[in-house]
């Protein structure tokens, strides 16, 4: 089993993210850490707790950082709503699954502890993974990879260039995108195309108990306007690690525009090598969108 990290803001896709990984029989999910981004730390943290007494499973979580390094924070309540993840009555957590130690030091620990190298997977801002390769530069031979949902070669979704996750604090993207660890980005090139339905929602209601809980969160997700279809963003991260050859991927330079008057937090993928630097990412640049919605159904069919 590959150990991994999960790094995230739940956030209704997050949610069905984290189910895919912790009932995955090839990954071995070590630890969840919060971050602020779809809402407040607290919020998410609380969102994480929930989920974790719902699948009644006793990975450890962590909360991260409050806000981002420098920008003023924002947040995602009109797409998740107020609480980050409306529409499903979940039991009070088990607060004793919070740990008494901050994200930061948790991954460290757990980076440090696990016999075998440990993929990181941040599928919110990247706070947390830029302040742990400052704070404990140590780990950096210890991580096999950071598969992160974030970016966009193109247009963007918080911005008219920019995606939320890298948006939200394009600074601690950009120190992880320079930080010269193998990093896959899997942005909204493959995450637009990773689309739920409302007759894939009908299915998941009848499948089993997470699929009926995910059936109800997609009612308030994005206001509920499902006709369109849901994008499952954070669930492609998930899918890389599991499914890589549902992708095409392209090895390319990746910067993030950090002053750009129009085109802060833009992702700058560079894959016609206009800038003659060497490739730092793998990008997800397509995906099959059957073969990803048969594996997405298949997934939550092993979840209870
Ligand atoms: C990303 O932004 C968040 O709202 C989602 O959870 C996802 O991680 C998509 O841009
Ligand atoms: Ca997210």
């Amino acid at each position: 089993k590959r150990p991994i990290i999960i790094d995230t803001d739940p956030g209704i896709d997050d949610a069905v993210a984290l189910a895919i990984a912790l009932y995955s029989d090839q990954l071995d999910v070590r630890l969840i850490t919060t971050v602020a981004g779809n809402v407040s730390l607290d919020k998410v943290t609380f969102n994480a707790l929930r989920l974790m007494k719902f699948f009644n499973k006793d990975v450890p979580v962590a909360a991260g950082a409050r806000r981002p390094l420098i920008k003023e924070p924002i947040d995602a309540s009109d797409i998740h709503g107020p609480t980050g993840m409306d529409g499903y009555d979940f039991e009070q957590p088990d607060e004793g699954q919070l740990l008494q130690e901050h994200a930061v030091n948790a991954m460290r620990r757990v980076i440090m502890d696990s016999e075998a190298p440990v993929t990181i997977v941040p599928i919110g801002p990247l706070t947390n993974i830029a302040l742990l390769l400052h704070m404990y530069p140590e780990v950096k031979e210890r991580i096999a990879e950071i598969v992160l949902m974030g970016g966009s070669t193109g247009r963007g979704n918080a911005g008219v260039m920019a995606e939320f996750n890298i948006y939200a604090d394009p600074e601690a993207a950009k120190i992880v995108f320079q930080s010269g660890l193998p990093l896959v980005m899997v942005g909204l090139d493959v995450g637009l195309k990773a689309l739920v339905y409302p007759e894939d929602s009908e299915k998941l209601k009848v499948m089993n108990k997470t699929g009926h809980m995910m059936y109800q969160l997609f009612q308030k997700y994005r206001g509920g306007s499902m006709k369109t279809g849901l994008k499952m963003y954070d669930s492609c991260a998930v899918a890389y690690l599991l499914r890589p050859d549902m992708f095409e991927v392209a090895e390319t330079f990746v910067d993030v525009e950090l002053n750009g008057s129009l085109t802060s937090g833009c992702t700058v993928v560079d894959l016609k090598n206009y800038l003659k630097q060497p490739a730092n990412a793998k990008v997800c640049v397509d995906i099959d969108p059957h073969l990803f919605k048969q594996w997405f159904m298949e997934s939550l069919q092993k979840c209870n």
